[in-house]
């Protein structure tokens, strides 16, 4: 005869449930924190990577407009970085980074619009913005992420922090946006 309990074991081993009640009892031991970690060490490698490739876009810029606009991301950007080390602080974890093939895949993207793009064209930037766009929507997808594992986790100060920054990459995205449609597609379509 099958008991309630055998009954409860097997439909959560059919739900793939099975390793939900070890996480309950020490969540800092758990599978899901440490992929926590681990991804944030990723997004931690992935800023400080991008934080060396904004200045560089920033002189590529034809437009005065556009080049404020990475210096002033090259700025958050460190912040963005800070915020991550108050976050592994938060943890108990030391900061530290683990390759981000995305981010590096990303930054050379924008190099190769580089090299397949003229200095002092319009085409040139909005070829940078879109190589910015999909930064900033790499990260937003990922800070959206670690915000939410945070919350599930119960780790109030570190949702904060994320968000944050979240909300910043989501500001610069619309920005991004605003001097293309703006100004830069429209200059680049008479070349
Ligand atoms: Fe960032």
């Amino acid at each position: 005869m099958t008991t309630t309990q055998e009954r409860s074991k097997s439909s959560s081993k059919k739900l793939g449930m099975n390793k939900v009640d070890k996480m309950t009892h020490d969540m800092s031991k758990s599978e899901f924190h440490q992929f926590f970690i681990d991804e944030l060490k990723d997004i931690y490698w992935a800023e400080k990577h991008l934080v060396k490739a904004l200045p560089k876009m920033k002189k590529a810029s034809t437009s005065s407009i556009l080049a404020t606009a990475f210096d002033k991301h090259s700025q958050e950007t460190m912040d963005h970085i800070s915020r991550l080390e108050q976050v592994f602080d938060l943890l108990g974890e030391k900061a530290s980074g683990k390759k981000c093939d995305a981010m590096e895949g990303l930054v050379s993207e924008a190099e190769s619009i580089l090299s397949d793009t003229d200095s002092g064209t319009m085409v040139r930037d909005a070829g940078l913005i879109l190589a910015a766009q999909k930064v900033e929507h790499y990260e937003i997808a990922t800070y959206g992420t670690l915000k939410a594992f945070a919350a599930n986790m119960g780790h109030t100060e570190v949702v904060k922090l994320l968000n944050e920054t979240l909300e910043n990459e989501k500001a610069t995205n619309i920005t991004l946006t605003k001097i293309a449609e703006g100004y830069i597609n429209q200059e680049a379509s008479k070349e």
